[in-house]
């Protein structure tokens, strides 16, 4: 089977999961999108309001703002896989429980198993923290991070630097930065 068919199987069997928690309370499933041999895999927090009105991952304007960052990096959206810690919409985009992210986390493991990425960019604190459960954000952004076979580069949300300039200065530069770490990796 192919990358693309074993993550269709998985989405299926995710679709009829009525296990997963938030699946009663949001419209749809929002597995993931993008190109499924993808060296880079982003992981981003939950599905907001037009995610779970289209059922794709960041079509919004933090997507936007994540497609504008990723060229500063010289990666365009198309060649990434994109996902979220999360897969259903939490109400009223409230944080994921801790409870919620344990139980979408057996997919999302699948997911990085099917696509097996050189590097796992994460977006905010609540996919650092899968990996990295000690650190701080405002310490990590920017940096990599080795774990097992994969570089782990933590970022800070993309809706956060909607909401504060001086954070989108930040990731502005750590997305620069991000161009000559991969530069060396890919
Ligand atoms: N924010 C996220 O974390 N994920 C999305 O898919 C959209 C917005």
């Amino acid at each position: 089977m192919t990358k693309f068919e074993e993550l269709h199987k998985l989405k299926d069997l995710m679709e009829k999961d009525d296990s997963l928690p938030l699946k009663g309370v949001a419209n749809k499933l929002v597995f993931g999108s993008g190109n499924t041999e993808a060296k880079i895999l982003c992981i981003g927090e939950g599905p907001g309001r037009q995610e779970d009105i289209e059922g794709l991952p960041f079509v919004g304007q933090a997507g936007k703002l994540l497609d504008k960052l990723l060229l500063l990096a010289g990666v365009e959206r198309k060649k990434v896989f994109i996902t979220n810690v999360v897969h259903h919409r939490p109400p009223n985009n409230r944080d994921p429980l801790p409870d919620e992210i344990s139980a979408y986390g057996k997919y999302l493991d699948q997911i990085i198993e099917i696509i097996k990425p050189k590097i796992i960019i994460t977006l905010g604190r609540f996919s650092m923290n899968k990996f990295l459960p000690d650190v701080f954000i405002s310490q990590a952004h920017g940096k990599s991070f080795k774990i097992g076979k994969i570089i782990v580069i933590p970022m800070y949300h993309p809706a956060a630097s909607l909401r504060n300039g001086k954070i989108l200065e930040l990731e502005k530069m750590d997305f620069q930065n991000l161009k000559k770490i991969l530069g060396k990796i890919i």
